[in-house]
C-alpha cells in the first residue's frame, strides 16, 4: 500500500486541490483502491468529496455528517454517535471511512475540533500520543487489506499533525507557488523529509517524489525566474519535479459542491487543464508505483 502525502506549511499552495486530483487520479484513472485522509483541521479536503456539517457550538465549526451506514437501532452500533474521522486515531477508536460520489474512493474526513484537541497534547506526550499514531493505523491489517492507495492533505504546519505524517507516508509531494516567502517554506520541509529518512529503517524509505510547482502563471515574469533559479539552486535542483500546475480558474471551480462535472477527469480529453492534471498526476503515479 502506497501512502502518499502533500505537505507544506505554507497555506494557499495547492496541497488541497493536489491532493483531491491525485485522490481522483488513483481511483477514477487507475482504479486503485484509495483512501483520502484530511488532517487538516479546517476540513477543506473532506468538504470536497461528503458534506461536512457546521457545528455551531465550536470553534472550528466542522463536522462530518451522519455516517450512511449508521444505525441508532443497531446495538452494534450503540457505542458511536455516528460520526467518524481520522482524528479517532488519537482517542483509540476505530476509523469508518466514508464513502464518495466516486466508487473507488473512500474518505476518513477530519474533524476540526478533535484533531486540534489531539494536538495540543503537552510537549512530553507528544511522541506517545501523536507522532506514532497515523503509521500505527495505516499499518492495520484492516486497512491494508481494503486499499491499495492513501492520499493524505494536511494542515500548512510543521506541528504535530504533519510530523504523524512525515512519519506514515510511503512518499511526499511538496507542492510550492514559485515566490519567494514560499520557497524559504520549501527548505523547512527539506529538512523534515531528511531528518526522517535518516531515523526510517531501509525496508521501509520515505521518497520525496519533488517539488511541484503549482498556481504558475506563464505570462508573469517573477514565476519564470524563480523557477529557472530553483532549477539552478544546488540544493534544490535535483528535486525540482519536470511538470508543474498551471495557474487556472477551472481548479477553483470545481471547488463547488454544485460543479458540473465534478472531476477533473470528467472534462473532454481536450480540455488542457485535464491534459495537464493528467501529466502531472501520472508523473506522481509512475514514480509512486514503480
Ligand atoms: N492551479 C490552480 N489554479 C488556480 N487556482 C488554484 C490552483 N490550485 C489551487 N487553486 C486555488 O487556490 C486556493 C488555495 O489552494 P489550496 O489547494 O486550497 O491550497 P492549500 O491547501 O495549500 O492551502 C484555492 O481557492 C484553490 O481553489
Ligand atoms: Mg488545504
Amino acid at each position: 500500500m502506497k501512502i502518499i502525502a502533500f505537505v507544506n506549511n505554507k497555506g494557499g499552495v495547492g496541497k488541497t486541490t493536489c491532493s483531491r486530483i491525485m485522490a481522483e487520479y488513483l481511483s477514477k484513472e487507475m482504479n486503485l483502491r484509495t483512501l483520502g485522509i484530511d488532517f487538516d483541521p479546517q476540513c477543506n479536503f473532506s468538504n470536497r468529496f461528503i458534506q461536512m456539517q457546521v457545528d455551531t457550538t465550536s470553534r472550528e465549526g466542522r463536522t462530518p455528517p451522519i455516517h450512511p451506514h449508521y444505525d441508532p437501532d443497531d446495538p452494534n452500533d450503540s457505542d458511536w454517535d455516528g460520526r467518524s474521522s481520522i482524528a479517532e486515531i488519537f482517542y483509540g477508536q476505530g476509523v469508518t471511512p466514508y464513502p464518495t460520489y466516486i466508487e473507488n474512493l473512500d474518505l476518513a474526513p477530519a474533524y476540526g475540533e478533535k484533531l486540534l484537541a489531539a494536538e495540543s497534547v503537552r510537549r512530553d506526550e507528544v511522541v506517545e500520543k501523536v507522532h506514532n499514531r497515523l503509521a500505527e493505523f495505516l499499518s492495520s491489517d484492516d486497512v491494508r487489506e481494503a486499499y491499495d492507495a492513501v492520499v493524505i492533505d494536511t494542515a500548512p504546519s510543521k506541528g504535530p499533525l504533519t510530523l504523524s505524517v512525515i512519519k506514515a507516508a510511503t512518499h511526499i509531494v511538496i507542492p510550492t507557488v514559485m515566490e519567494e516567502q514560499v520557497i524559504e517554506g520549501v527548505y523547512g520541509m527539506m529538512q523534515l523529509w531528511m531528518q526522517e529518512s535518516l531515523r526510517r529503517p531501509k525496508n521501509n524509505p520515505l521518497h520525496l517524489v519533488g517539488i511541484l510547482p503549482t498556481l504558475f502563471k506563464n505570462t508573469t515574469l517573477l514565476h519564470n525566474q524563480m523557477l529557472e533559479s530553483l532549477k539552478e539552486n544546488q540544493e534544490l535542483s535535483e528535486y525540482v519535479m519536470p511538470v508543474k500546475i498551471s495557474n487556472r480558474i477551472v481548479f477553483p471551480e470545481l471547488d463547488s459542491q454544485n460543479a458540473n462535472p465534478h472531476s477533473i477527469f470528467d472534462l473532454p480529453n481536450s480540455n488542457k487543464a485535464k491534459v495537464e492534471a493528467v501529466k502531472v498526476f501520472k508523473y506522481i503515479a509512475e514514480r509512486v508505483f514503480a
